[in-house]
């Protein structure tokens, strides 16, 4: 499989690094507008190969896209993060033209690649990418709920004082710090409800934790997170390459499903060779559903300042 990562920062890096060192990729290509950048980082990732023990060749480019002909996964990561004190939607109107642009170049040399969506606010840039490039909605992912249940379950597993892989955990609807609907009351611990461990306090606490997860590490890092997020984006890439068909929280076009159409919301998705091979639907409590309606409408202002970028 060959893998683009667009936007060789700290989450591109992080991408491209999570994906060599997990060693089911032939190629990543990163791709970044700075001189030399993206192949200083390719260079420095390459020489861990030895260190690391993977394969993967990762090779840089400045900008030219003629050297991700044939990938068949692109993960879009460029454009500018958050500062604190910023929400993801405040960065729209320089993100928009960015990823507009770089969707664009990708498709051109790779027509069926398999879009992934990271940049900032994720939602409506994965729905740009669908105006933009007229893919099928199968084509585009959108990386937030995958990052969002692995807070989810890491503000679990320390409620619980338990390892993280005890625990089961989703976040779906939109990445944004309002709009994210941890689904709490379906959270186990090996297979019990963390209702029978937690109070409805405690419960709380880990929701609230969990939606604000990027605005904490915001506020300590001085911009937005990397490792988690290249983790995310190296486990939906790793199910399209193994065909795995993996239950993973996604952003995708939903017609219908929850109740909702023409938005890029988080779903359960069943990921696979062909991307987002169905949006698993599952029973939601009245106040989860009321959740996500409130969360569709927060996104559908956002992506109504997107008119002059989507024509
Ligand atoms: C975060 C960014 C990647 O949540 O949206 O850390």
């Amino acid at each position: 499989m060959k893998v683009t990562v667009v936007g060789a920062g700290a989450v591109g890096a992080s991408c491209a690094e999570y994906i060599a060192i997990k060693n089911f990729a032939s190629e990543v290509v990163l791709v970044d507008i700075k001189e030399g950048f993206a192949e200083g980082k390719a260079m420095d990732l390459m020489q861990c190969a030895s260190l690391n023990g993977f394969d993967t060749q990762i090779a840089g480019s400045t900008n030219d896209y003629s050297k991700t002909a044939g990938s068949d996964v692109a993960v879009i990561t460029s454009g500018i993060p958050r500062k604190p004190g910023m929400t993801r939607e405040e960065l729209i109107g320089i993100n928009a033209g960015i990823v507009k642009e770089v969707a664009a170049n990708l498709i051109k040399h790779s027509p069926n690649v398999i879009l992934i969506v990271v940049s900032n606010p994720m939602d409506t840039m994965a729905y740009l990418a669908h105006k933009v490039t007229g893919l099928p909605k199968h084509r585009i992912i959108g990386m937030g709920g995958a990052l969002d249940s692995a807070r989810f379950k890491y503000r679990l597993a320390e409620a619980l004082n338990c390892p993280a892989s005890d625990v089961d955990g989703m976040v779906i609807a939109a990445h944004s710090d309002t709009g994210m609907v941890p689904l709490i009351d379906k959270a186990t611990r090996n297979g019990v409800k963390v209702s029978q461990f937690l109070s409805e306090e405690r419960m709380n606490k880990v929701v609230e934790d969990t939606k604000v997860g990027g605005a904490t590490l915001t506020g300590l890092l001085g911009t937005s997170a990397w490792y988690a997020p290249g983790a995310a984006v190296s486990e939906i890439v790793r199910a399209i390459a193994q065909d795995s068909k993996k239950m993973i929280p996604c952003s995708v076009m939903l017609e219908g499903e929850y109740g909702q159409n023409d938005i890029c919301l988080g779903a359960p998705c069943i990921i696979g060779k062909n991307g987002i091979e169905e949006i698993v639907k599952i029973d939601l409590t009245d106040a989860e559903k009321a959740n996500i309606e409130a969360s569709a409408e927060a996104v559908r202002k956002v992506n109504a300042l997107l008119a002059g970028a989507v024509a």
